[in-house]
Formats: structure tokens, C-alpha cells, sequence
């Protein structure tokens, strides 16, 4: 089998695919590949093992050609591919969900929520200003209203998406005694009981929520979905985190409110349009910018490694991998 990496990934986990005679091609850029040097190498592969930043669409898979049996994808989400495509072409593609990437992702939510609620990052910003070490610029020492901000205590934490992440996000807001509220296609019974959060509306979500936390993945659906009328129905003042996928908010808009003040913070890890960020966000105050590294724990990228790796072993020996996205695909598979 011809397995193309498109970038190398953290730990030894490539080392295991370098059995029964598979040619294993790494990329040997450390950056995301063009479309063409994507089909350059990846031409005559049976398999890839794509990351998020490789836009894979029917063009490609036609392109590598018709051996390409399987993608494995090192992510969760898999807007990056064509799914429908992969489908229509009876190619298998696997994702990478565990307990690590969802325990990482609700961890960085709430490093967020904090950081916003407490100006960690204007703060620290503040402290470092130029000048300070060569004349005591900006921090004079204690001052009663430097940078305060709202206690977490109490408030209310509205949840779009109450999946594996979502709900890992409701867990820990228990020690902060708040009220959380979800939005998901379906109220979830299990998880109210289990969690102690509470279903409303999406408008009842925007209206009462002091933070809003979004954590659904982009489909048709939910792009742009957090928009101008969401942030108008929001509180004055509230504050909107991201760590799903940029395209679900409206970036545009999303400055908008941000400079008439009717946002209080927002702190993205995702972006529309990525690795390129509207300038407004940068020049913004009260936004704090990670660059897509919500799931950036070890124990996570290790995990992911390990899953996009095994999916694929499983797959050359004609064991159903746990990950499949699309399950219907996996009884007519290519071969
Ligand atoms: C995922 O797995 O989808 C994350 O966004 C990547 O870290």
C-alpha cells in the first residue's frame, strides 16, 4: 500500500505504518502543502492521512486516482473533506474524537472564559508595555479599578452544541456554581440530569447567557449562524468564546459588536477564513487570539496519532476502523 502523510506528525506513531511492504511517503514540509504539491505527492496513494488544514474534494480523490481507498483524517472535525464526495466514491474516511482532544478543548474553553472575565491577557500585555523596565511605564503598582472585570460566580454559561466537549465544558462550570444552559437539535434528558444543565431556546441561549461558548461543528447549517441578530439578542457586555470552528461566527459582524461595545470579549482559537485573521480582531479590545491550539495538549496530539494511525492498520487488514465517519460507506468500500 502506498500511504501518503501530508505533514508530519507529533510522537513515533508513522514508525507502525512501516510494515507488510507499505510505502509510507511523509511530506517533507513542515508547513500545509499547495493543492498541487498535495497531488504531486499524493498522486498513486491508497491512502492518505490528511490534517485539517488539507482541503480534500472530489477533484483531489479523482486526481490521486482510483486506488485511493481510505483518508484518515488527524482532527475531529472534518470540514476539510468532502465527505459526500468520499462517500460517492466508496472512499473511507476516519476521524480522530477521544476523551484527550474533548478533555483539551473544554480545558482551553474555560482558559478562555477566565482570561476574559479577568483581562489575563490585557493585563499581562499591560505590565510588559514598552518602557516599562527602562522607566516604569504603565503599572505604578496597586490601583482600586485596574482591569476589573466580572467574577464567574454565579453567572450564567450558555452552551450551543452539548456533545462530548460541550458537556466536558458543562462539568467543570459545576465548580463556579453557574447556571448552564444548552441549545442541541434535541434536549438530552441523560445529560441534564447527569450534568444539572438546562435546555432552552437559541434566542432564550443569546438572551440570558453571560458567556456563550459555541461547540457545534461547521456544516451548512451552522455557518455564520452567530451573526449580527444573535449579538443583538445577546446582554450588553456578554462575552462569546470559540473553539469550534471559525466559519460558525460571522466575522465581520463580530467586529462590528465588538467595537460598539455590545460584546463585552471574545476569545477565538478558530477563524473564518484561517491562517488569515481580520485585522479588526487583532487591532480589537478585550479579544484574545489562539492560533487553533485548543486541542494542543500532549496527551491529545499523541492520542490523535495513535487513532489516525491505527484506523488506517485496521483498514489494510479489513477490520472496520472505530472512527469512521460515514458508516454506510464501510460494506462497499473501495478495495
Ligand atoms: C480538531 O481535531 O478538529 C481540532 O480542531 C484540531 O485540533
Amino acid at each position: 500500500m502506498k500511504i501518503f502523510v501530508t505533514r508530519k506528525i507529533p510522537g513515533d506513531h508513522l514508525e507502525k505504518l512501516k510494515v507488510d511492504g507499505n510505502e509510507v511517503v511523509i511530506s517533507e514540509f513542515d508547513r500545509p502543502l499547495t493543492q498541487e504539491e498535495l497531488l504531486d505527492r499524493g498522486k498513486g496513494a491508497d491512502i492518505l492521512l490528511t490534517l485539517l488544514t488539507d482541503r480534500i474534494d472530489g477533484d483531489l480523490m479523482d486526481a490521486i486516482g482510483p486506488q485511493l481507498k481510505m483518508i484518515s483524517n488527524y482532527a475531529v472535525g472534518f470540514d476539510n473533506v468532502d465527505i459526500k464526495a468520499a462517500t460517492d466514491r466508496q472512499i473511507v474516511v476516519t476521524n480522530t474524537p477521544s476523551t484527550e482532544v474533548n478533555e483539551a478543548v473544554a480545558e482551553h474553553t474555560w482558559v478562555f472564559i477566565m482570561a476574559l472575565a479577568r483581562r489575563v491577557v490585557e493585563a499581562d500585555e499591560f505590565v510588559r508595555q514598552e518602557g516599562y523596565f527602562a522607566e516604569k511605564g504603565g503599572y505604578k503598582g496597586w490601583e482600586p479599578d485596574l482591569f476589573l472585570g466580572p467574577s464567574i460566580l454565579g453567572k450564567t454559561l450558555g452552551i450551543i452544541g452539548l456533545g462530548r466537549i460541550g458537556s466536558m465544558v458543562a462539568k467543570r462550570a459545576k465548580g463556579y456554581n453557574m447556571t448552564v444552559l444548552y441549545n442541541k437539535p434535541k434536549p438530552d434528558p441523560e445529560a441534564e440530569a447527569e450534568l444539572g444543565v438546562k435546555f432552552v431556546t437559541l434566542d432564550e441561549l443569546y438572551k440570558q447567557s453571560d458567556f456563550l461558548t459555541l461547540h457545534v461543528p461547521l456544516t451548512d447549517q451552522t455557518r455564520h449562524m452567530i451573526n449580527e441578530n444573535v449579538f443583538n439578542k445577546m446582554k450588553k457586555g456578554a462575552f462569546l468564546i470559540n473553539t469550534a470552528r471559525g466559519a460558525v461566527v460571522d466575522e465581520k459582524d463580530l467586529v462590528d459588536s465588538i467595537k460598539s461595545g455590545q460584546l463585552g470579549g471574545v476569545a477565538l482559537d478558530v477563524f473564518d477564513n484561517e491562517p488569515n485573521i481580520a485585522p479588526e480582531l487583532i487591532n480589537a479590545p478585550n479579544v484574545i487570539l489562539t492560533p487553533h491550539i485548543a486541542s494542543a495538549t500532549i496527551e491529545a496530539r499523541n492520542k490523535m496519532g495513535e487513532q489516525a494511525v491505527k484506523a488506517i492498520l485496521d483498514v489494510i487488514s479489513d477490520k472496520k476502523p472505530e472512527n469512521l465517519v460515514d458508516e454506510a460507506v464501510w460494506n462497499k468500500r473501495r478495495k
